[in-house]
């Protein structure tokens, strides 16, 4: 199979109707394709299974040695599109035979700072039979910020264009490949993708029908400012600070919190279900209290810190902007915040986004961050990156549904902020519960960190893992197949039932399911029956 793709690999660097070649149907369909602004850069046909070397892909997309699989007969073109005369966006499309196309178009999105295709959603969306698209953003790398710099189109496409120019492109290449349009358009995506499928629900409703949209970094720029402001609140950068709560002391801060707050669920399971409605007091592992050691402990200037770790987080104008970061969740803002005693963010985001796009400086760094530069961001909005807009009336209005899920262990993107935006749209669009059930619904997923893994049973045919799997793949289980279901046939998911794989690998053996129900319905063990079963989990409605 590898030696097959090298051969039919055709780099052509020229307009796609002058290719011409005939080697098989992908190829001569492939010459009849023209599309405004579009080059078609390389075209083969895949068998099903065909490795595909990726050598152009750039070391932080996993390049130069990255490798996928293709997950049907299928045809796959890399275009460039170009958006202005200063930017373009490189798209791929697989494009499964006609006899084996589901009718639907798939497109993806970004995680982080964007800039990789997110090949493991396109996998699963094809080897469903979706025409699947995939998009760089319009830069290459997921680190750096060179590409932004005085490149305020490219950031643009950053911001809020490379997902409606992959919709408008797909949308006409699928015309044009199988002579017809797909019956649904769908969008899939997490973190940075969730962000962008939001926003696009807002700028481009006419784009997607159905939009599947994980730990979604909505209010993008609070998201990334906070990691600078919540290092800074434990004494980062100053490592000797008396303040400084150092690496090894913050498992034994989670542990405690998930000691005091795990069983408030009902189920000691490790999993603190709905972090948002707990605090926690440090006091209790203050130095002398007889709960850590020595070198564990936390001194009066140490457990002030960790306090002001959990606090949410003002504008200067004094109003709260971001809500407090997770109660049991991983603490990378805090932890890993020093190379070789030196401090440096082990998230790179911040000092990329505020460099490149921000300040317009190669040298900055976020060692003196605060609200203030968190603000300035604000008020510029490259790109508009920042997609807090919760006017999602006109894809309302248009029968578009929204099945958005986020782990209530999310180190990257606090969940509190999905709850908000879901009370947000509720109320811009003034709807009851049923009615915002009907175009929207909010599944959390206790125990998943960003996007996927963690201690629960997060497996949901989450977007941006590959595979999915196959014994699995039912509308109950895999939330992209909820969605078509819902798009489809007006089923609306009433729940998702999660899996947790033995060493989270996904079709392996199961240890456990669980049934999760959309906010703000929670899931609750009937206090009968095994709970690693999904039978055990019923949906309640909280009183109040
Ligand atoms: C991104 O990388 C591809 C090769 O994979 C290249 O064709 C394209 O020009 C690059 N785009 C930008 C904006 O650098
Ligand atoms: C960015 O800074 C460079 C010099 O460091 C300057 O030439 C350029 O005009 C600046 N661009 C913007 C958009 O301010
Ligand atoms: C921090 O403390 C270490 C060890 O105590 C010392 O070697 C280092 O010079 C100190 N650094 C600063 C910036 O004070
Ligand atoms: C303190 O506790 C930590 C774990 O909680 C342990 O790894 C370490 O060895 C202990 N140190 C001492 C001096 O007992
Ligand atoms: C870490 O610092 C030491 C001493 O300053 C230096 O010798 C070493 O090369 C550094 N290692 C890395 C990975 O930067
Ligand atoms: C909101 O909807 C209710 C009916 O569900 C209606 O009575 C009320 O006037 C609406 N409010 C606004 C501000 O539109
Ligand atoms: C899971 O990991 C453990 C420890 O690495 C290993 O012993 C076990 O065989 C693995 N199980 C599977 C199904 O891969
Ligand atoms: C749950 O427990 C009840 C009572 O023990 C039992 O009747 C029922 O069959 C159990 N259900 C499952 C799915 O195990």
């Amino acid at each position: 199979m590898a030696l097959l793709t090298k051969s039919v690999v055709i780099l052509l660097g020229v307009v796609a109707h002058q290719v011409v070649c005939s080697i098989d149907t992908c190829a001569s369909l492939v010459t009849s394709i023209s599309i405004p602004n579009t080059t078609i850069i390389a075209h083969n046909y895949l068998p099903n299974g065909t490795n595909i070397a990726l050598p152009g892909t750039v070391e932080s997309c996993g390049g130069p040695d990255l490798t996928v699989n293709s997950t049907a007969d299928l045809c796959r073109l890399v275009l460039v599109v170009s958006t202005t005369a200063s930017s373009e966006v490189q798209l791929e499309a697989w494009l499964p035979d006609p006899e084996i196309w589901n009718g639907r178009l798939l497109a993806t999105g970004n995680g982080g700072i964007g800039g990789c295709i997110d090949y493991a959603t396109m996998q699963n969306g094809a080897g469903l039979g979706f025409a699947a698209f995939g998009t760089n953003a319009g830069h290459n790398g997921s680190v750096g910020y060179e590409f932004f710099l005085n490149q305020p189109e490219v950031i643009n496409n950053f911001g809020h264009r490379a997902i409606h120019v992959e919709a408008e492109v797909g949308k006409e290449l699928v015309r044009q490949y199988y002579g017809t349009e797909a019956t649904k358009n769908y969008y899939a995506g997490c973190s940075t993708g969730g962000r962008q499928g939001f926003q696009n629900a807002n700028l481009y409703p006419e784009d997607f029908d159905g939009l599947l949209l994980g730990s979604p970094g909505i209010n993008w720029l609070h998201i990334v400012a906070s990691k600078g402001i919540l290092a800074r609140r434990i004494g980062w950068p100053f490592l000797n600070s008396s303040a400084y709560v150092r690496p090894e002391q913050w498992s034994a801060i989670v542990e405690a919190q998930i000691r005091q707050l795990d069983p408030l669920d009902g189920v000691v399971d490790g999993i603190i279900d709905e972090p948002t409605k707990h605090r926690f007091d440090p006091m209790s592992l203050a130095c002398g209290a007889g709960v850590l050691n020595g070198s564990m402990c936390l001194s009066p200037q140490q457990i002030e810190s960790v306090r002001k770790a959990y606090e949410p987080i003002a504008s200067t104008s004094g109003q709260i902007v971001y809500p407090a970061f997770e109660l049991g969740s991983k603490t990378d803002v805090f932890s890993e915040n020093q190379k070789n005693g030196t401090a440096q963010l082990s998230y790179t985001i911040l000092q990329d986004f505020w460099r490149g796009a921000i300040y317009n400086d190669s040298n900055w760094t976020p060692n003196s961050f605060s609200e203030s530069d968190m603000d300035f961001a604000l008020e510029t909005n490259p790109g508009q990156v920042n997609a807090d807009d919760t006017d999602l009336s006109s894809f309302h209005r248009r029968g578009g549904k929204i099945i958005s899920y986020h782990g209530r262990n999310d180190e990257t993107v606090t969940s509190a902020l999905s709850e908000q935006f879901f009370v947000g749209v509720q109320s811009a669009l003034n709807l009851t519960l049923e009615e915002i059930h009907d175009f929207y619904r909010l599944f959390f997923l206790p125990g998943m960190h960003h996007c996927s893994g963690g201690l629960g049973a997060w497996s949901i045919g989450n977007a941006q893992k590959y595979p999915y799997d196959k014994k699995l793949l039912d509308p109950d289980h895999n939330a992209l197949l909820a969605l078509v279901e819902w798009v489809e046939n007006g089923a609306a998911p009433k729940t998702l039932i999660g899996t947790k794989y033995e060493n989270d690998s996904m079709g392996g053996s199961i240890i456990a399911q669980r049934t999760y129900c959309p906010y703000p319905i929670v899931s609750k063990w009937n206090k009968v029956n095994d709970t690693s079963l999904a039978t055990s989990w019923d949906c309640v409605l909280p009183e109040g």
